[in-house]
């Protein structure tokens, strides 16, 4: 009797407990935050170099291509996007074409963005419009003359871009659709982890498998499962504790561009979120193909794109 007495009692005790927590518990993020981490858009539109304002862009992003200037997405309603309404925004995700009818080119990687859905897209808008307006007025672009004529870049998507949201594997676990989705409509991991061809399009069959010529010149390794070019050998649960923190299995921790992809963005997903991607990239096909050692930036001049 008494037992049961006191069973109740530490009941009612956590019950208690729960609902002083509750105000924990609705900060966990929107589903818009949760996009903005996924898909990190901060890095990119952020000039982190010179400490600029949150997404209000100058970021210089250098390619083989030329220098490209992110521009600003704070909704400030002259140099940022604040005018635009959600059919535009979701037609630059999804089709990569300005409001104006300009093409985008796909150092904006809408290539991956494309996968996004509707709902995740219009979520993220409004998570971006609650965003401080910044009045910082873009730069332009410093490309060679014969890449400023954006018209040329229809034909590029006519070749490379496969607009489409993301279609669900109705053989595989919600877990697993989850994790593909985060990974390949979201967190855009194949474009820096692929090596591109000389028009500066994924090179699919390598896909995941890593490159030595990724953003700034910087080796980028392969994340498919092989066991000795990729991460097959990592230990099980050790993948989606490197996503969240950077921490490799052998103790170091990851630098450069993925360090930026961690902190400003997969460190803020929840745990499942992560657990999900780990799932996904493990179930790839594994590729043999090796990169030089992680961190050993090669600086090579730019090349040209045309010989
Ligand atoms: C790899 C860097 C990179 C990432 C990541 C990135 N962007 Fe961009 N974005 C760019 C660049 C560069 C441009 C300019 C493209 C052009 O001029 O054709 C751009 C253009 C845009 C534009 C068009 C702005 C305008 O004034 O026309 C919008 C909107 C935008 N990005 C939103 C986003 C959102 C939202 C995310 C995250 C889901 C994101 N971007 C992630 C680099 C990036
Ligand atoms: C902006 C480019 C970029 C993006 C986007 C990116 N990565 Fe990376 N990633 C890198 C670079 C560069 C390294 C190597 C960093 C170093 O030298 O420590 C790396 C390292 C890694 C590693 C460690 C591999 C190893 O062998 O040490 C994993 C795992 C990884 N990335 C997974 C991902 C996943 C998953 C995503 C998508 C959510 C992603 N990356 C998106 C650039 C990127």
């Amino acid at each position: 009797m008494r037992g049961a007495a006191r069973r109740r009692a530490s009941g009612l005790w956590y019950l208690a407990l729960a609902l002083v927590a509750t105000p924990v518990a609705a900060q966990t993020p929107s589903r818009g935050e949760t996009v903005f981490h996924a898909a990190g858009c901060a890095a990119c539109h952020t000039d982190v170099d010179h400490d600029g304002p949150p997404l209000a862009g100058g970021r210089a992003l250098k390619t083989p291509f030329g220098t490209f200037y992110s521009p600003n997405i704070t909704p400030d309603p002259v140099h940022g996007i604040g005018a635009w309404s959600d059919a535009d925004f979701v037609r630059a995700l999804r089709d990569g074409v300005a409001p104006d009818g300009r093409q985008y080119y796909p150092v904006f990687p809408y290539t991956s963005y494309t996968r996004m859905r509707r709902e995740d897209m219009l979520a993220l808008k409004r998570y971006l419009f609650s965003r401080k307006p910044v009045a910082r007025q873009n730069r332009p672009h410093a490309l060679p003359w014969y890449l400023s004529f954006r018209p040329l870049l229809r034909v590029w998507k006519w070749l490379y871009f496969e607009p489409g949201e993301f279609q669900p594997s109705a053989e595989r676990s919600q877990r697993w659709n989850r994790g593909a989705y985060l990974v390949l409509a979201l967190g855009h991991c194949a474009e820096c982890h692929s090596p591109r061809n000389r028009f500066g399009a994924v090179e699919r069959s390598l896909r995941f498998a890593g490159t030595r010529e990724g953003p700034e010149g910087e080796a980028v390794p392969n994340i498919t499962p092989d066991k000795q070019t990729g991460i097959g050998g990592w230990p099980r649960g050790d993948l989606a504790y490197f996503l969240q923190t950077g921490a490799t299995p052998d103790g170091d921790y990851t630098g450069g561009a993925m360090a930026e992809v961690i902190d400003a963005g997969l460190s803020h997903l929840e745990n499942d979120d992560l657990q999900a991607m780990a799932e996904y990239l493990r179930s790839l096909a594994p590729i043999r193909h090796r990169v030089a050692a992680p961190g050993k930036a090669q600086d090579k001049p730019p090349r040209n794109p045309w010989d």
